[in-house]
């Protein structure tokens, strides 16, 4: 048994990356997927893998900053499937990077339509079809960058923040229509976005993304994959308006010191172990 037997999901952003192990999981769990992105090949080679893994997937092309292709991408789960029970609002981009006096109006407009109204559109289209069917669960990709500022990254700081709170204030509005709204918050992913424009590509990434945080390797989509399942299914019945972090441990804290069982990062050297009394006392 499967444990989204029976349920019906869209994955935005699942030709690549997260959205792509998500929709290849979520059918091997049970649902029935539409696998929605901008990239038509990528998508359908994802409906091709959810197959395979023993699930029904369909691809339609969505671009998810525009409104009437949100509600055609709702209305193909609905024909294809009959329902909707799990909307997972994933796709993005990297947007407007670089020094704030440089970014012009138009590219920051287009990475708040890409990252953050896209989200509230997924929210907006998915609710009416959740409470025919008594409730659901709505995911969105956040990101760490969501909740600590990252330098030259203005754009994507500002939209991820902005789907941390509207995680929180759509979950007020909507929990009595027992539709569940949380997102996630991944930290250092190797996926396209990250590897695409890299020199060295997929294998440097993931050689420098090993000690980028506590846990000592990258993180993999199916890292985010797994959050997300337990997130649209039944598992996580009372958990609502929540920004889940997986990031290997990488916000948790910043190391001080040598020895003392910190891990032995850089830094003053601590004693490996014992009490630490008043400086005065030698
Ligand atoms: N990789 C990371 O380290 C990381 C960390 C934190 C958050 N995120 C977020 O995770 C999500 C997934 O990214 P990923 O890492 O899997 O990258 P990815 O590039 O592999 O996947 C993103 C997908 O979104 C699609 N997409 C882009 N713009 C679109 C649009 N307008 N309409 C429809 N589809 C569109 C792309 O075609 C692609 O298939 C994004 O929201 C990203 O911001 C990534």
């Amino acid at each position: 048994m499967g444990r989204l037997d029976g349920k019906v999901a869209i994955i935005t952003g699942g030709a690549s990356g997260m959205g792509r192990a998500t929709s290849i999981l979520f059918a091997g769990e049970g649902a029935a997927v539409v696998v929605a992105d901008l990239n038509k090949d990528g998508g359908e080679a994802t409906v091709r893998d959810c197959k395979e893994n023993g699930g029904r997937a369909v691809f339609q092309k969505t671009d998810v900053s525009m409104e009437a292709e949100i509600k055609a991408m709702v209305a193909r789960a609905i024909k294809e499937f009959g329902r909707l029970d799990v909307t997972y609002n994933n796709a993005g981009i990297g947007g407007a990077v670089g020094p704030l006096e440089n970014i012009s109006v138009e590219d920051w407009d287009k990475s708040q339509a890409v990252l953050l109204k896209s989200v509230f559109l997924g929210i907006k289209h998915s609710v009416p079809e959740m409470r025919k069917v008594g409730g659901g669960s709505i995911v969105s990709t956040a990101s760490i960058a969501g909740i600590r500022g990252f330098a030259g990254l203005h754009a994507y700081c500002a939209a991820k923040a902005g789907v941390v709170n509207l995680t929180r204030s759509a979950s007020l509005e909507f929990a009595k229509d027992k539709i569940r709204i949380n997102c996630i918050c991944p930290g250092g992913i190797n996926t396209p976005i990250l590897h695409r424009n890299q020199p060295g590509g997929r294998e440097a990434v993931e050689e420098f993304l090993k000690n980028s945080q506590p846990l000592p390797r990258a993180g993999h989509p199916e890292d985010i994959a797994a959050m997300a399942l337990f997130l649209a299914s039944d598992d996580s019945m009372f958990v609502t308006g929540q920004a889940m972090i997986v990031d290997g441990g990488m916000t948790v804290g910043a190391s001080f010191g040598r020895g003392g069982g910190d891990g032995g990062a850089t830094g003053i050297a601590l004693p490996p172990a014992g009490f630490v009394g008043p400086s005065f006392e030698k």
